[in-house]
């Protein structure tokens, strides 16, 4: 099959398209025919060797994919070859085929095509447990969401809107905020102009915010933390800038928390909450609550571009790679 595939740990540009042989799904897995697939932030820290994860050589990044079930293994039974599912992977989304968990396949939701499946599962899912179950946002409070244009940033404002949130988007262009602004975000802060933590001061009238979700890290996570009211919870969710320090004192004074999310842990330890996630958003998707960006998309053979537009940082909301785009979508 084709595949853009990793030889060895490097830089995005070391990948290269190549002919390998088909991977073949064990108990408990399906193997897709891929359609599509979209590209994250966290292939480029794998490819690096940085991920939590380090699959062996060869082996093509991509942690999500769109398709159809082509083959089920041992013990699968709530699939059959031919459905349309979208899957959360270990890797392997940039090939014609990939193994997922029969447990991390979901059926495409009505009205969604391949494309969109390719771009929801890991963006929304994660973004959805973090704050749903590890932030505990509720109705009524005020979310602020650091990279609010990125894949899972986007997917974190739409989500705190359709949980009753006010949303507050901070990210660096005029043309993010927008975006962000027109999926539901009801203020917006340029932290590439503004001061963060005054701006949100000032559209709280000086109470912060209840909860902040932030995939970004590095510099901006001294304002944002300041930006947290008394009881504030910042969620970890990623660190595309670096790994910032957590000053505790900072913590206890303002009665606030500091935690992680991962979607692993869902996965690995809650997949009850794991699929009540997929449930509510599947009902925010029915209700066209939530309308993911796609801002790029890109044959297979420009992967190693699609992985460029997020370091980037050009892209808005999600990059999808078209795998086999002569796929009919019905
Ligand atoms: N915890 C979990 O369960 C989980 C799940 C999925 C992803 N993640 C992590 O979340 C992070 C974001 O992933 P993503 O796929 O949403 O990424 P993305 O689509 O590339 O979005 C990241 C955003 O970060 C901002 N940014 C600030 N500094 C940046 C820099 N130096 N390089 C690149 N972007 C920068 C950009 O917005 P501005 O230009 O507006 O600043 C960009 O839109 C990654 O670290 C990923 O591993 C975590």
């Amino acid at each position: 099959m084709r595949a853009l595939i990793c030889r060895d740990w490097g830089e995005i540009d070391t990948l290269e398209m190549a002919d390998i042989p088909p991977p073949e799904p064990g108990p408990g897995q399906i193997l897709l025919d891929v359609v599509a697939s979209s590209a994250n932030f966290a292939d480029s820290i794998m490819v690096a060797g940085n991920y939590q994860t380090k699959p062996a050589f060869p082996f093509a990044p991509g942690l999500e994919a769109a398709g159809r079930v082509a083959v089920v293994g041992p013990g699968v039974e709530n699939f059959k070859p031919g459905d349309r599912v979208m899957a959360k992977l270990a890797h392997g989304g940039f090939a014609e085929q990939a193994v997922a968990e029969a447990g991390e396949t979901w059926p495409l939701f009505d009205g969604m095509d391949f494309a969109l499946g390719a771009a929801f599962a890991v963006a929304y899912l994660s973004a959805h447990v973090a704050m749903r179950w590890q932030g505990r946002l509720e109705a009524g409070e005020t979310l602020l969401v650091l990279g609010a244009a990125g894949g899972s940033g986007l997917a974190a404002v739409e989500i705190g809107k359709a949980m009753g949130a006010r949303v507050i988007a901070a990210a660096s262009t005029e043309d993010k905020l927008q975006a962000a602004r027109e999926h539901g975000a009801d203020e917006a802060v340029n932290y590439t102009e503004e001061n963060l933590k005054d701006q949100v001061l000032a559209l709280t009238a000086g109470e912060g915010a209840d909860v902040c979700f932030d995939p970004v890290g590095g510099p901006l996570f001294d304002s944002a933390l300041s930006s947290l009211g008394w009881g504030g919870r910042f969620i970890h969710f990623g660190f595309v800038a670096g790994v910032p320090q957590v000053p505790a004192n900072r913590l206890l004074v303002k009665h606030r928390s500091a935690m992680g999310s991962s979607l692993r842990y869902f996965q690995a330890r809650r997949p009850d909450l794991l699929a009540r996630s997929m449930e509510e958003l599947a009902d925010y998707f029915g209700k066209g609550t939530l309308r993911p960006i796609i801002s790029h998309r890109l044959p297979l053979e420009q992967g190693v571009e699609a992985l460029r537009l997020l370091t980037e940082r050009r892209a808005i909301g999600k990059v999808v790679v078209d795998v086999a785009p002569e796929v009919e979508d019905k």
